[in-house]
């Protein structure tokens, strides 16, 4: 038998191929907020109603997400950036683990699963590139209001015991502000009997989010966006109209493309509450920013360096850490990273110093000593955040960069080429 070899230019895998040296000029416009909209789809688990959001993004992420309530029983449609779901025919308590594998967010559901349904049953969503991801404290706080949790062969059951099948409110100290437990437990609480309260609540604006969402759908929901939400359990939620808010970490990317090109954009809308750490690490690096509302017009041309840690909001943001080291690989002078969040969120390093940066690790450190220019070279993103570091590194470099991991780039980003290439950057799709 011969087999028959195939050249390999033949099998292109999908990448960005990014002529560098641009300037970018223009207005660039951000869409809603992917980590917002996950958890507010989730939410239409909660009621016989139905939900219609606004300003949702089109992305694989979000694809992902309709896919699993659909497997649930959840009637799905969508027109535009508008996304209606009627959970009155929600009949299954189990998402099949292909779904909630893909996509950690999709764990977040078993909190209204078992908030309407008595039962829940939901796959561990396993680690992914950035660490580990635990989701003990979902369970801890799932555990506080009045469910059986067990942990057998990667699934995690929990069961309400007794007739009612209801949740009965409690007083819940998350060890961690962890994002994704506050609005899992935010969403089980809305439901049960009685008075929960969240203490070490995660402060993101994602979190306001789903609060408002859930006060819009007749919740009694208070103190979201302080250590301490107070939730008092409604027999039942009605359904709701919603805009999702602005997504903060693609209006930082963008900020950061003109940053990295010496550019002048204006980039909208942006809540510049939510993007505050940001903004003042731009202006400590030499960018100027004007703000008129929700508009913000960057422009830059020389950048310093500058040290920053991440840290939960309002601290620097992890899901900018990458994207703004491409920046500081750029900068005059020495720059040092810090990783706080998750414990392998810096592969991107090796990848950058491929273009030319000059960085060393250790442990969850990164040291950087700016260099006059990056070189073009073929890049891997590892994670969502990391690809979009590599196309604004690519962006800057002088020459030819090609990009893959472009899986990763579209559960995050709309149109992330389509946008920049409007303002001026050449950027083409292969494969
Ligand atoms: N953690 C624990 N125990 C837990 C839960 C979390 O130790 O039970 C730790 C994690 O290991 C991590 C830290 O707490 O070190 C933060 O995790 P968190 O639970 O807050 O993160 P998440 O809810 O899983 C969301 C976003 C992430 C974003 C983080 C932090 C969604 C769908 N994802 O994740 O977004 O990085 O909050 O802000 O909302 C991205 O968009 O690229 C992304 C990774």
């Amino acid at each position: 038998m011969t087999a028959t070899l195939v050249p390999s230019q033949q099998i292109l895998t999908p990448q960005l191929e990014i002529a560098g040296g641009r300037r970018l000029a223009g207005e660039l416009r951000v869409s809603g907020a992917k980590n917002s909209a996950l958890v507010l789809m989730a939410a239409s688990l909660l009621t016989t109603e139905q939900l219609r959001l606004r300003n949702v993004p089109p992305l694989t992420d979000i694809g992902g997400m309709a896919d699993i309530l659909i497997s649930l029983g959840v009637a799905t449609s969508h027109n535009g950036d508008t996304l209606e779901m009627d959970g009155s025919g929600l009949s299954q308590s189990s998402p099949p683990y292909e779904l909630v594998n893909s996509l950690r967010a999709s764990f977040f559901c078993i909190g209204p699963l078992l908030a309407r349904l008595g039962i829940a049953r939901v796959p561990l969503p396993g680690g992914c590139q950035i660490g580990t991801r635990p989701v003990v404290e979902h369970v801890k706080g799932l555990k506080a209001l009045g469910a059986q949790v067990t942990i057998e062969h990667g699934v995690v059951s929990a069961v309400v015991p007794g007739r009612s099948h209801r949740l009965r409110g409690g007083r819940i100290h998350l060890d961690c502000p962890s994002v994704g437990a506050t609005e899992t437990l935010m969403m089980a609480a809305a439901l049960a009997e009685g008075e929960t309260v969240i203490e070490n609540a995660a402060l993101e604006p994602e979190v306001v989010d789903l609060a408002g969402l859930l006060l819009a759908m007749g919740a009694k929901v208070r103190g979201a966006g302080t250590p301490t939400i107070t939730i008092v359990g409604v027999e039942r939620l009605h359904g709701a109209d919603y805009a999702v808010i602005p997504d903060r970490i693609e209006a930082g990317t963008f900020l950061l493309a003109a940053a990295i090109t010496r550019s002048c954009l204006t980039v909208a809308p942006v809540v510049t509450d939510h993007l505050g750490a940001v903004l003042t690490k731009l202006e400590e690096v030499g960018c100027r920013l004007e703000i008129d509302g929700t508009n913000v017009t960057i422009s830059a041309d020389t950048i310093q360096a500058v040290d920053l840690r991440t840290q939960p909001f309002p601290g620097f943001p992890t899901d900018l850490q990458a994207p703004f080291m491409s920046l500081l690989a750029t900068a005059n002078g020495n720059s040092v990273v810090t990783e706080n969040i998750f414990e392998n969120r810096l592969q991107h390093v090796a990848e950058l110093q491929r273009m030319g940066a000059a960085i060393r690790t250790q442990g969850n450190t990164a040291f950087i000593e700016g260099v006059p220019r990056l070189s073009g070279a073929p890049v891997q993103g590892s994670d969502l955040r990391a690809s979009a570091a590599m196309v604004l590194a690519g962006l800057a470099a002088d020459g030819i960069t090609t990009v893959q991991g472009l899986e990763y780039l579209d559960r995050g980003y709309a149109d992330f080429e389509g946008k920049l290439n409007a303002v001026g950057a050449s950027i083409r799709r292969l494969g």
